[in-house]
């Protein structure tokens, strides 16, 4: 049996002692009774807690349709943004060659779109499409939101103009409501395939249902050892009442506790390029979950060391008003040594023959102790790889974390108010039908 990612607390006891972080983690048990009995705010939205087990009824299907989409096609271009974007690019990034696009031998590429509403991505993309043979699956939960909805009328005018209106029926694969949205008519108007995003999972909680995993499964990733590896972090979590051996728990305690010594601000950090996506997951989980009702703590990300180089100063020296919390992996995924020079004129041979990730392992330790030094609290979580089983521990973690810690916070953390505010401005100045009134009194507002 393999190993649960662990929580190390070290380089933050100095901030907030352990004693009291285990005491908070004790007390959050009642949090985790509260998701399990579905009694607590937001309490419509808890499909995600038993996903990991729920979600292998459709593993056959998902893997089918993946098989599918890569035999007929050498691209699939996957639209969606938010939670119907996030998950897919987090785990494909984190487990693909860090140069899929340029390697040399034939792979499928995964292209995302409808993340933006950037004219030069989309001429650029329909551009990159002009020789590609492609695919699209599109995602959208409300199957109303206006980003996607303009990349896919984009995106499927321009398949049908090369392969016509039938073929591209039989290359779109639509994500949505069992009922509702406007994506769900188009698919029954024009049978594409579909799969649903139950209406008890919210978008930033949908990584393990079809959302992420048919995008990560045709990418070529192993969904079923994704999945696995969250349904050992359920095991060891949620049925686990002693705060003190229950990582999920001490995390959410910690960061609580972390705050409450005038820290509102979280920076996830990783040492490998790989986590880049993660944390923009991880930032969306945690932004949208507790970002409310004037509370929250901030959720912000770094990629270690090469930022180092650029917020490496404001960490160490700047307002302190931050804590890290670290992503460590143990062992990378393949090996590299320094070699060694004869004449040393670059004065690098101390570091000759030892690997480049003994030296990412040494700046991470430097960096913890530095920013320690420069009062920062640490918190690390330790994972012995990035591979499937591990990054679906990561994932169920994050999320089981983000709700307790809501709940520590006391916001609901499934919902997300404050996301429509820039959609109604936005359709008032672009004069939707429906919103002439604002659109009128925002025009005002311009003059
Ligand atoms: O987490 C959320 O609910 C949001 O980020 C949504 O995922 C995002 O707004 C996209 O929504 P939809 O899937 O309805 O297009």
């Amino acid at each position: 049996m393999k190993d649960i990612l662990s929580i190390n607390l070290k380089n933050a006891e100095g901030f907030v002692p352990s004693e009291e972080v285990f005491a908070l983690a004790q007390q959050s048990v009642r949090h985790l009774e509260i998701l399990k009995e579905g009694t607590g705010a937001g309490s419509d939205f808890l499909g995600w807690l038993t996903l990991p087990c729920d979600i292998a009824a459709q593993f056959d299907k998902i893997e089918k349709k993946a098989k599918q989409l890569r035999s007929v096609s050498d691209t699939t271009v996957v639209i969606g943004i938010g939670g119907s974007y996030l998950g897919a690019k987090a785990v494909i990034e984190a487990l693909s060659h860090s140069f899929t696009p340029l390697l040399k031998k034939k792979h499928h590429e995964i292209i995302f779109a409808g993340q933006n509403i950037c004219e030069d991505y989309m001429s650029d993309l329909l551009e990159i499409l002009e020789d590609r043979n492609y695919s699209i699956i599109v995602i959208s939960k409300s199957g109303t939101t206006t980003e996607p909805a303009i990349a896919f009328r984009m995106l499927k005018d321009n398949l049908e103009k090369k392969i016509g209106k039938q073929k591209t029926a039989e290359r779109i694969v639509a994500i949505t409501d069992e009922k509702k949205g406007a994506l769900r008519s188009l698919a029954e108007t024009n049978g594409y395939e579909t799969f649903v995003i139950p209406d008890n999972i919210g978008g930033r909680y949908s990584v393990l249902t079809p959302v992420g995993l048919l995008p990560i499964a045709v990418s070529g990733i192993d969904i079923r050892a994704l999945v696995k590896g969250a349904l050992s972090m359920e095991e060891a979590t949620v049925n686990n009442k002693n705060g003190a051996a229950n990582p999920v728990l001490i995390y959410a305690a910690a960061r609580n506790l972390v705050l409450r010594t005038g820290r509102p601000v979280e920076i996830l950090v990783g040492f490998t390029p790989k986590l880049h996506y993660f944390s923009e997951w991880w930032k969306q989980l945690f932004g949208e979950s507790e970002g409310k009702d004037g509370k929250g703590i901030f959720p912000a990300s770094v990629d270690f060391t090469t930022d180092l180089h650029s917020m490496g100063q404001y960490i160490q020296d700047g307002q302190r008003i931050l804590f890290e919390t670290i992503i460590s992996v143990k062992e990378p995924g393949k090996k590299l040594i320094i070699p060694l020079e004869k004449d040393d004129s670059d004065q690098l041979n101390y570091l000759a023959g030892k690997r480049l990730s003994e030296v990412n392992h040494n700046a991470e330790t430097g960096t913890i102790l530095a920013h320690n030094d420069g009062n920062v609290p640490v918190i690390k979580i330790e994972i012995p790889m990035l591979d499937e089983y591990y990054t679906g521990q990561l994932i169920y973690f994050f999320e089981l974390a983000c709700a307790v810690s809501g709940y520590i916070l006391d916001v609901n953390p499934f919902d997300q108010p404050g996301v429509e505010a820039y959609k109604k401005n936005m359709f008032a100045l672009l004069n939707k039908p429906g919103f002439e009134e604002a659109g009128k009194k925002l025009k005002e507002r311009l003059k």
